[in-house]
């Protein structure tokens, strides 16, 4: 049997293994890395280890920071022509598919509290290649959707100072070459602010963090306590023109606003005691989302009647206006939408360095990635290379149908982490779970199955593109990520 729970070499003296014959190759890709050793490893990085700072309200300040943005301030407008007044209800579906996945992250997020999220669950129960596919897919819902995020941004920031100053930054200055234009410069800076921040070290980037989910969470707020003065009871009649069709798909779209309540599960090396708070951090978040996305759709489609939202991003911000009768307040509502937006690219930026971070450590990616600097205890050359790679994305490339593809990487991990919940409970009943899902194995079973079938309800393109990038990941395995394994290492 393969000693996988031995120590790690030095890094510096990491080896490549040989090429590995024909025979040993499926053992090579099933090899799996011991939970013990996992945690043995956490906070562990090149020269130095991450610092613990993070108690249970900074967690779930990640978590909620990596999620409300987009999907509220901009994709509800979208959803509201497919769904009708009943968009509530998509929000409500969508919101339970997270949950049966949630579950399954805080039962593992309890049981394997590291930083790699769901590459490292998947790690320790499916082996090397379903960890590094998995990694490979949050690189989708974290590295692309930052680029993504940060698109969108640009776009709101030039429209809040359009129609406040009357400013337009140039079309030349506002997208890539591939657009049209130069460089998208609104989307390289947010990243490159969020990259300032992060370089601080982790309770610093809480702090700002926190400072921004406390904006939108009270611009939310605003909004409803505002827009509920404006609600029409006729505008909720009839409450589903579009029928289940409309809602269902309106529900695989708005799945969007939803990712990113796993951030916390990337924080679990910086977390002062993570096996008791990343749980409760996983479930909070979700749960404030979810009641804030509830109630501001339910105002939102009160106060406008539901044809009257023809895909505009600034719904909300036109709701304020009209309610009031004051621009003012249409600004003020841009302006939190700002602040959720980068608070978005933030927090998910912060993720896509940590799952870096930890793969880096086990020598499927080079090992820059684990390095730590002393004087911070943060990843800082991880977060200077993610950051430009982000920002260049952003600024240079059309991210079309990339962007979507971020919802079908993240269905795909968050599937692997419902089968992950099953298989560990089973292989390691006797581990000390601070969280257990309830009604095992039926919990984690509808989740995989609501994974799937959102999955399915997403386009061909962008199964098309998945497809593409998944081949990439299998490709740069095969030339990298195998031989370089600290797990190849041991097994000499
Ligand atoms: N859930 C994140 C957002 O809505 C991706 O912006």
């Amino acid at each position: 049997m393969l000693d996988h729970g031995a120590a790690p070499p030095a890094a510096d003296s990491q080896p490549r293994s040989p090429r590995p014959s024909a025979a040993g190759l499926g053992a090579r890709l099933m090899r799996r890395k011991p939970v013990e050793r996992l945690v043995a490893e956490g906070g562990q990085g090149e020269g130095g280890t991450l610092r613990r700072s993070l108690g249970v309200w900074q967690l779930t300040m990640i978590s909620i920071g990596a999620t409300l943005g987009t999907g509220i301030f901009v994709v509800l407008g979208e959803a509201v022509p497919v769904a009708g007044p009943a968009v509530a209800v998509s929000f409500v579906i969508a919101g339970l598919a997270a949950l049966f996945s949630a579950l399954s992250y805080a039962e593992l997020a309890g049981t394997i509290p590291v930083s790699g999220s769901s590459y490292s669950y998947s790690y320790a129960t499916m082996g090397e290649i379903v960890a590094w596919i998995c990694g490979w897919c949050l690189i989708l819902e974290y590295g692309v959707s930052v680029a993504a995020v940060a698109v969108g941004w640009g776009e709101y920031l030039n429209e809040l100072l359009g129609g406040t100053l009357g400013i337009t930054i140039p079309d030349a200055l506002t997208a890539g070459p591939g657009e049209g234009g130069i460089v998208n410069l609104p989307a390289l800076a947010v990243v490159l602010l969020a990259m300032v921040f992060l370089l601080g070290g982790a309770r610093e980037s809480a702090r700002v963090n926190t400072i921004m989910v406390v904006v939108k969470v009270a611009t939310l707020l605003l909004f409803c306590v505002v827009g509920f003065l404006g609600i029409k009871a006729g505008n909720y009649a009839p409450l589903a023109p579009l029928g289940i069709t409309g809602i269902s798909a309106a529900a695989a779209t708005l799945f969007f606003s939803y990712i990113g309540f796993d951030a916390a599960s990337t924080a679990g090396e910086e977390a002062k005691n993570p096996q008791r708070d990343l749980p409760r951090a996983i479930m909070l978040s979700l749960l404030i989302v979810t009641v804030l996305y509830c109630l501001v759709a339910l105002v939102a489609v009160g106060a406008m009647p539901w044809q009257d939202f023809d895909g505009t991003e600034a719904a909300l911000a036109q709701i304020m206006k009209d309610v009031t009768g004051q621009p003012f307040w249409g600004v003020v509502l841009s302006v939190g939408a700002v602040v959720a937006i980068a608070s978005v690219v933030f927090a998910v930026l912060y993720g896509q360095t940590r799952i870096l971070f930890a793969m880096s450590r086990d020598g499927l990616v080079p090992k820059v990635f684990a390095k730590v600097n002393a004087r911070t205890g943060t990843p800082r050359a991880n977060t200077v290379i993610v950051s430009l790679f982000c920002g260049v994305l952003a600024a240079a490339i059309p991210l079309g149908e990339l962007a979507n593809a971020t919802s079908i990487g993240t269905l795909f991990a968050f599937a692997l982490v419902n089968v992950a919940v099953v298989i560990l409970r089973y292989t390691r009943p006797d581990m000390p779970r601070t969280f257990r899902v309830a009604l095992f194995p039926g919990t984690p079973i509808v989740g995989f199955l609501l994974c799937g079938y959102l999955m399915l309800e997403l386009p061909g393109i962008t199964w098309a593109v998945f497809g593409g990038w998944m081949l990439a990941g299998i490709v740069l395995y095969f030339g990298y990520g195998i031989r370089r394994s600290r797990l190849a290492s041991v097994e000499k």
